[in-house]
Order: structure tokens, then sequence, then C-alpha cells
């Protein structure tokens, strides 16, 4: 059947199992409003859960001046980088501080961002494919 004729949630199955997915810890290893840093051959990665329990990973690199995001912390659903304090979504997306004026930052300061997902105790990432 060609993938016009699927249902929505079909076709994006079709592309998650098309994707190039990796077991990069347990689920357990990454509770609630805490980060963990994982390496997957050359790639150094961050996992971090937000506050409604949802996973993410992302490299743990601020895209400020290259720390790891990996030693930040958590606060619902923003990552604050521990060297300058630059806070990202969960969509990576710098969000500024109060104080300034405009509430986002330009793109290039956002950070890289995986399709991550849970399945069967695992956590899983498609590090190829930044999303
Ligand atoms: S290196 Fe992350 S805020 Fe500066």
């Amino acid at each position: 059947m060609p993938l016009s004729g699927r249902s929505a949630s079909a076709v994006r199955q079709f592309e998650e199992d098309a994707m190039d997915w990796s077991a990069i810890c347990a689920s357990d290893e990454v509770a609630a409003c805490t980060t963990r840093a994982v390496t997957l051959g050359a790639a150094r990665l961050v996992v971090w859960r937000d506050g409604e329990g949802d996973i993410h990973v992302w490299d743990d690199r601020c895209p400020h001046r290259g720390d790891p995001l990996s030693g930040g912390s958590v606060n619902g659903g923003l990552l604050t980088c521990p060297s300058h304090g630059w806070r990202f979504d969960v969509n990576g997306q710098q969000v500024r501080m109060l104080t300034v004026a405009s509430p986002r930052c330009m793109s290039a300061n956002d950070a890289t961002v995986y399709p991550a997902c849970e399945r069967e105790g695992l956590i899983w990432a498609c590090v190829t494919t930044p999303a």
C-alpha cells in the first residue's frame, strides 16, 4: 500500500522505523527533572527528563560556548546551562530572561535536538537526524 493511503500514525511509524534508532540508556537511569551524559560513538549527548516526564536527547554542547549541558539543571520544561545560565525549552529553543524585550533569540542559539522515545524500558534516539 502506498504511504499516501495510510493513516498518519502508520506513516509516522514507517518514518520512525526507517530512521537509525539507537538505545542509549535505560529509562530508569534518568529521573524526572534530571540530566545524564551519554556517549554514543563519537556523539556526546545529554539525555534529560522534563517535569512532565517526557524524555529529550540533545547534543551535549551548549550553543553559547560549547560547554556540556549535561551539568545543567532542569526546572519544569526548561534546561539551564550551568556555565552562563542560558535556558532552553523542550524544543531546544533558547529562552531569554524576562528582563530582555524579545522572548526568543536567534535560532543559531538553539540546542541540537534529536528524535527520542522510550520503549521497553529503554531510551532511544536517532542521532543522525536532528529533529
Ligand atoms: S556555555 Fe552555556 S550558557 Fe555559556
